[in-house]
């Protein structure tokens, strides 16, 4: 037995930083995560990349950063060797990208790595490689402009092992190029360029200014993102936070569109996916996934960024208040979004919108009047042009004839009596423009200065009573109710804990624990609106909530659950015939009511079609 006892002896130096290859270099893009880092850190503002078979056989970064010193070439290939922290207080406050002085030594461990570098002050280059066992450095003098070249050939050549996993080129290359998105939308102030098998496939300029910005976003999200996102803006206690979140109403089935990026780093987080989630619970279509681009930014030494080697996660020191914050600055955010906010956008968006072919001085306003027999008049079709200062009728051919002031007179007389006021021009048109007809007992259609509005009466009419029902919830607080037979719960120890601990914010939920003994506690009293649900479900969630998160807004979720269904039994249903005077209050209610975009479901309770959307329809004017 003692005979087959190896001895202990160090590993040599490849084989070490291969051990350690394992937890970064996993593939061509992580190989491409770490260079363009290492370049970002080193202040390039242009980097060029060059690819050959989805990396597999070639990538090579060429930047115009800072460069290495001659003497600094060797150690730049050895591991834990790093220029950008020194002792450990450093660690507790790091704004570069790398820190942890491995990845070079990891990637060339695995692959034919070569690096050339040079300082703006050097009058060569310098080009750096290891051999053997020991990875030995081997620098010889090398023709480059100032900056730094790493060419990274058949990676994985001596570790057949990692090589199995690698898929297709294609494969390989999507990965990069997800990667590589994904710097690009956090550094805008670098221009990107990406050659795949010699051919240039993306470009990103450099991003100085917001239209260029918003240019990149377009690029990488699409410009749809763009058209139908909010521009997020907000400060407090520390902490900042912009970048653009999509509508509700353009929801996506998977997670696929959504970065975020703590003080410059894109990261996954928990807290960060919860916090969003749960600004937009309330306005989301059930199983949909919202797109984002978010930065947050905040002092560098609230966040650890050295809890794991990717560097794909962070801890924040104060998890609470990022998520309160996260959270309110979403949730208003989205809450704010009116009609005119989302009109607005299409104005400069497209900004021939409201081109030359219609001149919205002459604006025409068509009333289609119903009502009881000895009232109906039938439809009338005017156009007041406000440049003449004259009124015609028009018939359904088309037909204009000049309307006497008399009969105008008396139109108008019975219009102030049945809907709502003319408007005097087009400035005075509300955002969602004036109820013209109803189609099928089921849309409501009105004309705004854009063009047509349609607006799906029943899913607007609920989300406005909801919200108006949520309101008046929140003025009289949550009420609370005493269970005739208080519920034993057996819970974890951290669980009872968690219970006492946050008493006060459990009562603010109308919950009332009590702590029974180490490992139970009893319900003593629920929200009324609650009173039917599974109440210990219930607490077991919100409970799990504040272990989690320090805070929950389960109740708050329930409550609306419950007023949702509320709202949708106590609204209009299709087929109901409205007045056009009711049609237009409906109208203004939109524009006051929060979220009135989507309906309590997350479908959207209303669309615009401008004139140019129905030219273009009709092939007018091309
Ligand atoms: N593109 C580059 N430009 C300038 N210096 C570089 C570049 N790439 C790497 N370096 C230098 O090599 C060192 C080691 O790089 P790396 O192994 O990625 O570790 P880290 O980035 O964690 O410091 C860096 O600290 C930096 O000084
Ligand atoms: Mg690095």
């Amino acid at each position: 037995m003692t005979s087959n006892r190896a001895r202990i002896h160090l590993l040599s130096q490849r084989l070490s930083n291969q051990i350690a290859a394992g937890e970064v270099v996993e593939r061509p893009a992580s190989v491409i995560k770490e260079l363009l880092e290492n370049s970002i850190d080193a202040g390039a503002d242009r980097i060029d990349i060059e690819l050959e078979k989805g990396g597999i056989k070639l990538i090579r970064i060429r930047d115009n950063g800072m460069g290495v010193e001659k003497d600094d070439l060797p150690l730049a290939l050895n591991r834990h060797a790093t220029s950008k922290i020194e002792e450990l207080d450093d660690l507790e406050n790091i704004t570069s990208l790398g820190f942890r002085g491995e990845a070079l030594a990891s990637i060339s461990s695995v692959s034919r790595l070569v690096m050339i570098s040079r300082t703006p002050e050097a009058d060569k280059a310098w080009k750096v490689e290891t051999e053997g066992r020991n990875m030995e450095a081997k620098v010889s003098p090398a023709a480059h402009p100032p900056g730094t070249n790493v060419e990274v050939r058949d990676l994985f050549f001596n570790t057949p092992a990692r090589r199995k996993f690698l898929r297709t080129e294609q494969t390989e290359f999507k990965r990069i190029d997800e990667m590589v998105k994904r710097l690009a939308l956090g550094h805008f102030d670098v221009g990107f360029n990406v050659q795949h098998n010699q051919r240039a496939v993306h470009r990103y300029d450099r991003a100085d200014s917001e239209t260029a910005r918003q240019r990149r976003v377009a690029q990488i999200c699409g410009p749809a993102f763009i058209d139908n996102s909010v521009v997020i803006e907000m400060a407090s206690s520390g902490l900042r936070l912009w970048g653009w979140v999509s509508l509700p109403t353009f929801s996506r089935s998977q997670a696929d569109l959504q970065y975020f990026y703590v003080n410059g780093r894109a990261i996954r987080d928990k807290l960060v996916t919860h916090a969003i989630k749960q600004a937009y619970r309330d306005v989301l279509f059930h199983g949909r996934h919202p797109a984002f681009v978010l930065y947050l930014e905040l002092d560098p030494t609230l966040v650890d960024v050295n809890v794991h080697p990717t560097k794909h996660e962070v801890r924040f020191r104060d998890s609470r208040l990022v998520h309160d914050f996260l959270f309110t600055a979403l949730h208003k955010s989205l809450a704010d979004v009116r009609p005119e906010n989302a009109l607005e956008r299409r104005e400069v968006g497209t900004e021939t919108e409201l081109g030359a072919s219609h001149n919205f001085q002459q604006s025409s306003i068509n009333y289609g009047v119903p009502g009881d027999d000895n009232t109906r008049i039938g439809s009338l079709n005017l156009v007041l042009d406000n440049k003449e200062g004259r009124t015609w009728s028009v018939d359904n051919a088309g037909t204009r004839r000049p309307v006497s002031p008399s009969y105008l007179g008396s139109v108008q007389d019975f219009m102030s009596k049945n809907l709502a006021e003319l408007p005097a021009d087009n400035e005075d048109i509300p955002p969602l423009g004036y109820a013209i007809a109803q189609l099928h007992g089921v849309y409501i259609l009105a004309q705004n200065a854009l063009g047509l509005v349609v607006v799906d009466m029943h899913a607007a009419h609920e989300r406005i009573t909801y919200e108006h029902m949520k309101a008046a919830m929140d003025e009289d607080g949550i009420k609370s109710q005493p269970l005739l037979v208080p519920v034993a719960l057996a819970v974890s120890e951290r669980e009872a804990d968690a219970a006492e601990e946050h008493q006060d914010d459990l009562a603010a939920l109308g919950l009332a624990l009590e702590r029974m003994g180490p490992e139970s506690l009893s319900i003593r009293q629920v929200p009324v609106i609650l009173k039917s649900a599974d109440v210990e479900q219930l607490v077991r969630d919100v409970l799990s909530d504040f272990l989690e998160h320090g805070s929950s807004d389960r109740i708050t979720a329930h409550r609306d659950e419950i007023l949702a269904t509320m709202a949708c039994h106590g609204s209009v249903r299709a087929n109901r015939q409205l007045t056009i005077m009711e049609m237009n209050a409906l109208l203004r209610d939109m524009e006051k009511t929060e979220r009135s975009g989507q309906c309590n479901h997350g479908r959207p309770t209303w669309t615009q079609m401008s004139m140019n959307d129905l030219d273009k329809l009709f092939l007018r004017g091309q």
